[in-house]
């Protein structure tokens, strides 16, 4: 079997950022609401058995809170105690991603209070990867575990970097660990079960192809008029940058670039299949050479939307990525941000 990417970010716990880690834990077990890093993006923690901390993160978020939290901890032996059934290809994809960008829905155990879940009986639990996450996880101890969204305010673009956390959310939080830039940069694949069968309800950091080659090929990606289950990371708009962005296939962007530059308009462009930077025709238009692996291009979409997202340009200009499926959670994410859909940008 071909070995698991490995999405650790790497980073040294000083003596100095363990002291932050013990003293995050403190925050949090007297009801605080920690932002920390984990290897997709940075998360906004509260421990899941303070109501009152859960309900700030609603608040700090902005997010409606019928929507649930992911539920983060740290030993996969410990799954049972999150989980009240567990199906065996759960168990098959929590030993081999975990700790990773995977995302588990299951059923909630008794520990898990309904208000994490907005009122849903099915939990999304996972075990990140990143040390600081983990150090942190350990710190709270086995009977812990930290609801954490993404730290962004409901809808925006999340943080790959503690700049961004304190940037859009720094007056409102208790505390930020800072673990470095994230090295998945997009959140985790969240996955659900029906029997055996796993169904991915948010294409992330785990591609299909790993899942398809754990469980045999029992994966499916969901239905289109699929709605039983409310995931807000698949609603139509999110994951959005301020500044309009428009998706366009390689053979029709740069005469979209051209149409909006002589209307005067400041333009970025994010483009994977030109090697070599390509030289300005005019001076409204600034391009951006992305990566052409499916990997390397999510690890940097975030932080490359953020930097390009402070009011000086009128428009994003992306092209639209491979017809891949390694190219999945990338293509998700920017139809999601994009202000208008794929399927209508036909090339003219
Ligand atoms: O990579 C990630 O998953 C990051 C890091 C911080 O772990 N977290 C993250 O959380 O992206 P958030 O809240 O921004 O998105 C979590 C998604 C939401 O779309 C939520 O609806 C879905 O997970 N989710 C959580 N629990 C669920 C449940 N019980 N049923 C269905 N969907 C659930
Ligand atoms: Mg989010």
């Amino acid at each position: 079997m071909e070995s698991p990417i490995n999405h650790r970010t790497d980073f040294v716990i000083t003596l100095e950022m363990h002291d932050q880690i013990v003293a995050a834990a403190a925050r949090l077990r007297a009801g605080g609401v920690v932002a920390f890093p984990t290897e997709t993006v940075y998360g906004l923690g509260a421990d899941i058995s303070n109501p009152s901390a859960v309900r700030r993160i609603f608040e700090i978020k902005g997010r409606p809170v019928d929507h649930p939290l992911i539920v983060h901890f740290a030993d996969a032996a410990r799954l049972q105690h999150w989980a009240q059934e567990v199906p065996e290809a759960a168990w098959q994809l929590a030993e081999h991603f975990w700790p990773g960008p995977l995302t588990l829905i299951l059923p909630r155990s008794r520990h898990v209070p309904p208000d994490v879940t907005g009122g849903q009986d099915l939990v999304g639990l996972r075990i990140p990867d990143h040390p600081v996450a983990l150090a942190l996880l350990h710190e709270l101890g086995p009977e812990k575990a930290l609801a954490a969204p993404s730290a962004n305010r409901f809808g925006r673009v999340s943080p790959t970097t503690a700049a961004h956390v304190q940037e859009e959310l720094g007056h409102a939080v208790d505390m930020i660990l800072d673990g470095g830039a994230c090295k998945v940069g997009l959140e985790s694949t969240i996955v659900g079960f029906s029997g055996q069968t796993a169904t991915i309800l948010r294409p992330g950091g785990i591609s299909l192809a790993a899942l398809a080659e754990v469980l045999h090929g029992k994966v499916v990606l969901p239905q289109a008029k699929d709605s039983t289950v409310r995931v807000p990371g698949t609603l139509a708009s999110h994951y959005a940058p301020l500044t309009p962005l428009e998706v366009w296939p390689t053979e029709a962007l740069w005469q979209r670039v051209r149409e909006l530059a002589a209307q005067g308009l400041q333009v970025v462009v994010l483009e994977w299949s030109e090697p070599e930077p390509v030289s300005p025709e005019n001076s409204s238009i600034l391009y951006f050479p992305m990566p052409s692996e499916a990997f390397a291009y999510g690890s940097q979409l975030y932080a490359t939307l953020r930097r390009f997202d402070h009011g000086r340009f009128d428009r994003l200009l992306v092209e639209a990525p491979p017809a891949d499926p390694a190219w999945l959670a990338v293509a998700d994410r920017l139809q999601r941000a994009s202000c208008m859909p794929f399927d209508k940008l036909q090339p003219r």
